[in-house]
């Protein structure tokens, strides 16, 4: 895997996944655009190399910003990892209808404008490379949490479809689909998903780190549009 000058774009990247991914691209020697409201959060992954744009994501002037920063500075993009997203879950009774369609705000509409706009970008470079982390729940759905399988469906439809789109081109779109990770994703819960699913070792940011560095350092002509990363007690 060459990083020499590897330009990427990291959402989500002050905490759980977005944030271990940029750790080990920054220590790899990448040139990382990292994004995400806190920037307190941010700010412990500053460097030579990570520039820190702290936004909401739903906004598409602080999205533009994000793009002019990158062509203005460095030309070009090489990566966006789309890791922003939230995760709304409850019976009907119990789901909260106003954070659920922010759910939906965020992991499709302002993920599916951000891909939008680097992909056209991308296209008049001639290369680059989306990775989504969308969910094993954008391959089946779990009572309770249809919206969130919903967004991920979404995630997985469209990326199957700039895939066909894309053919004989240098511009690649990958989703992994993790299962349970220990992230801030679940704080707020009352009753941990590793227990009420009886996951005695979920994973770990790590593990999806790993996931993304195999499909980075795939010779030009492979690709992997979709890699399911699961605990070994996941039985659903
Ligand atoms: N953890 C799991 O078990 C699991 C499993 C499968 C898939 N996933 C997916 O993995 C992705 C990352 O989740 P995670 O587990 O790493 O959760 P996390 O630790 O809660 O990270 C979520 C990230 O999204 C950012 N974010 C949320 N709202 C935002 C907004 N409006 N604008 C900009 N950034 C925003 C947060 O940053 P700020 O709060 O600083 O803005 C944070 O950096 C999500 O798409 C999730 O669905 C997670």
């Amino acid at each position: 895997m060459e990083s020499g000058n590897k330009v990427c774009l990291i959402t989500g990247a002050s905490s759980g996944i977005g944030y271990a991914i940029a750790k080990a691209l920054n220590r790899s020697g990448y040139q990382l655009i990292l994004s995400a409201r806190r920037e307190e959060k941010l700010n412990e992954l500053r460097s030579e190399f990570a520039d820190i744009l702290p936004g909401d994501l739903n906004s598409a002037a602080y999205q533009d910003y994000l793009e002019d920063h990158i062509y203005k500075k460095y030309g070009k993009c090489d990566y966006l990892f789309n890791c922003a997203g939230t995760l709304e879950v409850g019976s009907i009774e119990d789901t909260n209808i106003d954070k659920m369609t922010a759910m939906i705000r965020l992991n499709i509409e302002s993920t599916f404008r951000l891909t939008f706009k680097m992909l056209k970008r991308f296209k008049n470079q001639g290369f680059g490379h989306v990775i989504n982390i969308s969910s094993v729940l954008g391959t089946k759905v779990r009572s309770n949490a249809g919206a969130y399988a919903a967004t991920k469906f979404a995630m997985e439809a469209l990326s199957e479809a700039l895939r066909m789109e894309l053919t004989g081109t240098n511009i690649q779109i990958s989703c992994i689909e993790p299962g349970l990770v220990m992230t801030e994703l679940h704080d707020n819960w009352q009753v941990h998903p590793k227990h009420s699913m009886n996951i005695h070792e979920p994973l770990n940011v790590s593990d999806i780190v790993n996931a993304v560095l195999y499909i980075m350092k795939q010779p030009s002509h492979v690709r992997i549009p979709k890699l399911m990363i699961l605990p070994k007690d996941h039985n659903i």
